[in-house]
């Protein structure tokens, strides 16, 4: 009989690893691009719209000051479907994530234009933020994200 390896870390260990390797943000290009002066403008009159990539403890109750269904759209790109949806459905907390920075510039300039309130935007690798969802508090049962 031999002495088990411990080395050896098992199928178990190996399983771990493997679903570590698949939670691990993949190596993208953030695309700054250009933003438009309104797109900057807006960024910084909506700045409390946006969170940054330390965004893994969304209370969304306290993020959107109210609770409500909430929509998840991952990477928005310019926004304009995220801002459709939001049009259509006032009575939803909206969350969209995005790693382009104008891209978020243009969304704040459309909610702004349109006096929407209910879109929140995180400007991070959707990997990141999804990674960190069982740290999410569900306020209600409608919270997707719970
Ligand atoms: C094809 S565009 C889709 C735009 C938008 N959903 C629409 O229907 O008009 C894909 C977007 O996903 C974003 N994206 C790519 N990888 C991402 C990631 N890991 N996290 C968040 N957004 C990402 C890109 O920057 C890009 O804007």
């Amino acid at each position: 009989m031999t002495a088990p390896d411990r080395e050896d870390p098992g199928p178990d260990a190996d399983a771990l690893a493997h679903r570590d390797r698949e939670l691990r943000p993949r190596a993208f290009i953030r695309r700054r691009g250009r933003m438009t002066a309104g797109q900057a403008r807006a960024r910084t009159a909506l700045a409390n719209q946006v969170l940054g990539a330390d965004a893994g403890l969304l209370d969304l109750a306290a993020l959107f000051g109210r609770t409500a269904p909430v929509g998840l759209e991952i990477g928005f790109g310019m926004g304009q479907a995220l801002l459709d949806w939001a049009a259509s459905r006032p009575d939803w907390n909206l969350l969209g994530i995005e790693i382009y920075e104008p891209g978020t510039g243009s969304l704040l300039l459309g909610l702004e234009r349109l006096g929407l309130g209910n879109v929140r935007a995180v400007e991070a690798a959707a990997e990141t933020v999804l990674a960190g969802r069982s740290r999410l508090r569900a306020s209600t049962r409608s919270d997707l994200l719970s």
